[in-house]
């Protein structure tokens, strides 16, 4: 794997797709050990898990459906951090038990957010959140992420989904920044 270039940063190989996939798998199978006898409702956050997403249902071996939530955000933030103005969400989840997938937890505003969502609006019998990866150096939050695939350092990664300035979603592997972080 070569280094790229994307927009105006380079960046450098990281995680390649056979790693990955053994990551990925490695998240579905410890999803059904708890869900087998149940079915439940993954949900992907889009735009960045579509990748993963595809992928761990194609490792889960039970029963399971699916649905996606598109968030919208406003284009400032708050103290508090980012404020979505938007939830489209492809299917009713009321007495279900859900699984929110994400790419990547950053601050974990994302996450914050969609809890709040889902517990208020939603009425979901449990929730639980998969994500591929997480930065625990900046993760501020004090919920719980159930279940995570690998613990990245606070260094912009690329690819497999992720985008820098909406390039490089289409990589398979997954890349890393050199020169540390992007505020995005
Ligand atoms: P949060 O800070 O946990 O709310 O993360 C917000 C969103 O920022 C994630 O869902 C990603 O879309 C994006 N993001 C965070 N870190 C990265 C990264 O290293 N590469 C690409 N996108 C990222």
């Amino acid at each position: 794997m070569k280094s790229i270039k994307v927009h105006d940063k380079i960046f450098k190989p990281y995680i390649e797709e056979k790693e990955l996939q053994k990551i990925v798998k490695k998240v579905a199978l410890e999803i059904y050990e708890d869900y087998k006898d149940k079915t439940p409702v993954f949900i992907g956050v889009l735009n960045g898990v579509f990748m993963f997403f595809a992928d761990l249902l194609k490792y889960y071996p039970g029963d399971c459906e699916v649905a996606f939530l598109q968030m919208s955000s406003y284009s400032g933030t708050q103290s508090t951090g980012v404020v979505y103005k938007k939830m489209d969400l492809t299917k009713e989840v009321k007495n279900r038990h859900i699984i929110l997938m994400e790419d990547i937890v950053d601050t974990g505003n994302t996450i914050a957010s969609l809890f709040e969502y889902f517990q208020n609006t939603q009425r979901p019998k449990s929730v639980k959140v998969a994500s591929l990866l997480i930065k625990p150096e900046v993760y501020n939050k004090e919920f719980k992420i159930d279940y995570v695939g690998i613990e990245i350092p606070d260094k912009f990664v690329l690819g497999y989904g992720l985008d820098y300035d909406e390039l490089g979603r289409n990589l398979k592997d997954l890349y890393q920044l050199d020169e540390g972080r992007i505020n995005h």
